[in-house]
């Protein structure tokens, strides 16, 4: 639990103690704070911890979880985020700036999130991430910010860059800091300036896209030559986020079905690998998560896949850490 809603606990807690003294500095006597101003702060205070620990669509869950995988991984890379020019590749529907906004927080330079797709409840996604941002610079988000040298005061002094009220009255775009882009568009048809980057993070991204080959091929014009690319790919088939017990992580490999045709670019791992180094670029860190096939799975393979190397069977994820080759 951290300083400032200890504070702000424990200024409720002496408020109730000295319910029937006067309060100096209150001309009408008695508590300072009206009971329903006590459990509306008390309120906003359980709604930021429920939305910074607990997994939901728009919450800073899963962005807090994706930028502190980052965070580590600067330990060993210094540098990564601070001052630095960063790209969120393919930033989504639902929680569209959720991690552009986290580490303008911690001290990027600028920061971009593109995506294909419109955003999904555009007010709604602007009230969450006031509250996102709320639970940053109150220190009660997960973030690990000894990882980049951030305290909260950096991050308080970047959320003053930000519209609060314009956000908290659902306005997203209207409340983004000047320094935090947001635009519908492919990579590739970005401007030459807006393409350039220091640090692209991209997740769930590469398997979704048809032309990865090219996207990294502009990126790799496009990136600093100091520069890096954070990503995370899932390999398993996506039918099965619809309903677990009736698909596996390797569906399509008996199958060779999808939602719909080229929902996912079915690319494995060993190809990503081939592909990602083709298009210039250094895999640095490459942290896997396998999960064992059936032998019953393993003997229904389609016969296209039946030579994959068990490393390509088993990989159902990866987290990259790319630099220029
Ligand atoms: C599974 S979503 C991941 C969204 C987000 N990163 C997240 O973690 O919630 C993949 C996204 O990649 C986007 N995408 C695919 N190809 C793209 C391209 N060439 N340029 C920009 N976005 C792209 C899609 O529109 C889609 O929203």
């Amino acid at each position: 639990m951290n300083n400032f809603i200890d504070v702000i606990k424990e200024g409720l807690l002496r408020d109730r103690q000295q319910q029937s003294r006067d309060l100096i500095g209150n001309p009408r006597g008695g508590d300072v704070l009206d009971p329903e101003v006590k459990v509306f702060k008390e309120t906003i205070i359980a709604a930021l911890e429920g939305n910074s620990n607990k997994p939901s669509y728009r919450g800073g869950f899963y962005s807090f979880y994706q930028i502190n995988q980052l965070l580590r991984l600067s330990e060993k890379y210094p540098g990564i985020v601070r001052n630095k020019r960063i790209l969120d590749f393919g930033c989504g529907a639902t929680r569209p700036v959720a991690a552009s906004i986290i580490l303008y927080l911690l001290g990027a330079r600028s920061t971009m999130a593109i995506d294909l797709e419109a955003p999904f409840d555009p007010a709604g996604i602007a009230v969450a991430e006031y509250g996102n941002i709320l639970s940053v610079i109150s220190g009660l988000s997960p973030i690990e910010l000894h990882h980049v040298n951030a305290d909260l005061s950096l991050c308080r002094s970047r959320a003053a860059d930000f519209d609060l009220s314009a956000l908290l009255g659902g306005d997203l775009r209207g409340g983004l800091a000047r320094n935090v882009g947001y635009k519908l568009s492919r990579y590739q048809d970005l401007s030459e300036g807006e393409r350039k980057f220091d640090l692209m993070i991209s997740n769930s991204v590469f398997e979704h896209v048809a032309d990865l080959e090219d996207v990294l091929t502009c990126a790799r014009q496009s990136i600093a030559s100091d520069g890096f690319i954070f990503a995370g790919v899932d390999f398993r088939d996506h039918r099965w986020y619809t309903d677990t017990a009736k698909w596996s992580f390797w569906q399509y490999l008996i199958d060779d079905g999808d939602h719909q045709p080229g929902y996912i670019n079915k690319i494995r791992y060993s190809a990503m690998n081939e592909l990602i180094q083709r298009a210039g670029f250094r895999i640095l860190e490459a942290h896997t998560v396998r999960d064992a096939m059936s032998p019953d799975f393993e003997a229904g393979l389609l016969p296209k896949y039946r030579a994959m190397s068990r490393e390509d069977k088993e990989t159902t994820e990866c987290l990259y850490l790319l630099k220029p080759a």
